[in-house]
């Protein structure tokens, strides 16, 4: 009998270990298609954004990475998005967010907010946290009134960003949406390729008119 249950849990563990291959093999495999458009020579820089802020929250810096490429790239101001207490003091911790999310209580943020009316464009970034914007980045946006600004929001995440941008669409208080763009976990070989679609990305909004 007990022969018998070691088997079994050794045979789930070895189909938990093969599916997670296959995940992580097709990731790969989109991650490979998707980004093959932005391979090559730097693309120019077309567009025009008056002055701009690039707000981001990032937890591991993946999101930081990007929100400083875009902050070079238009020449930004930038602020970060910090959590009052620390958010994964527990090993647990990806629970507690599931659990904030399903109750709407977000965790509290280090104040002030930046001030908007001195921006033209506005880009906003997170993590994709359990399919949907981060909590400390959701708790930002039921402050924050974008005040009819230009905004283009941002996302960064393993492989599914979920509903992450309709979930910004409703929460963005007064924007004028912008194109968005996710970026998927990529390795430093695709980091030629993240700044070209960062490009790309920026020459697709319509040009800031004074
Ligand atoms: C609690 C938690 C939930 C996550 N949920 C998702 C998810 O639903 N989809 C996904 O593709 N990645 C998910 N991820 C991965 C992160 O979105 C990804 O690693 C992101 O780039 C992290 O950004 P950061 O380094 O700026 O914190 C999750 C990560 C954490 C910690």
């Amino acid at each position: 009998m007990f022969k018998t249950i070691i088997y079994i849990v050794l045979i789930c563990i070895i189909i938990a270990l093969l599916a997670s291959g296959v995940h992580l093999w097709r990731v790969n495999q989109r991650n490979k298609k998707e980004m093959a458009p932005y391979e090559g020579a730097p693309i120019a820089l077309k567009n025009n954004f008056g002055k701009t802020l690039v707000i981001y929250y990032s937890l591991s810096g993946h999101t930081k990475q990007i929100a400083e490429l875009i902050k070079e790239k238009t020449n930004a101001d930038i602020y970060e998005i910090k959590t009052l207490a620390k958010i994964n003091d527990v090993p647990w911790y990806p629970l507690i967010i599931r659990s904030q999310n399903k109750s709407g209580k977000y965790p509290a943020i280090v104040q002030p907010l930046p001030d908007f009316s001195q921006y033209d464009t506005i880009f906003f970034g997170a993590p994709v946290w359990w399919y949907t914007i981060a909590t400390p980045a959701k708790t930002f946006l039921t402050r924050a009134d974008f005040q009819n600004k230009r905004v283009a929001p941002f996302s960064t995440q393993g492989s599914n960003f979920g509903t992450y941008f309709t979930d910004f669409n409703h929460m963005a208080q007064n924007a004028q949406l912008l194109p968005s763009a996710s970026f998927n976990n990529l390795g430093s070989e695709y980091d030629a390729a993240v700044s070209n679609k960062i490009t790309v990305w920026l020459n697709s909004f319509p040009p800031y008119k004074e």
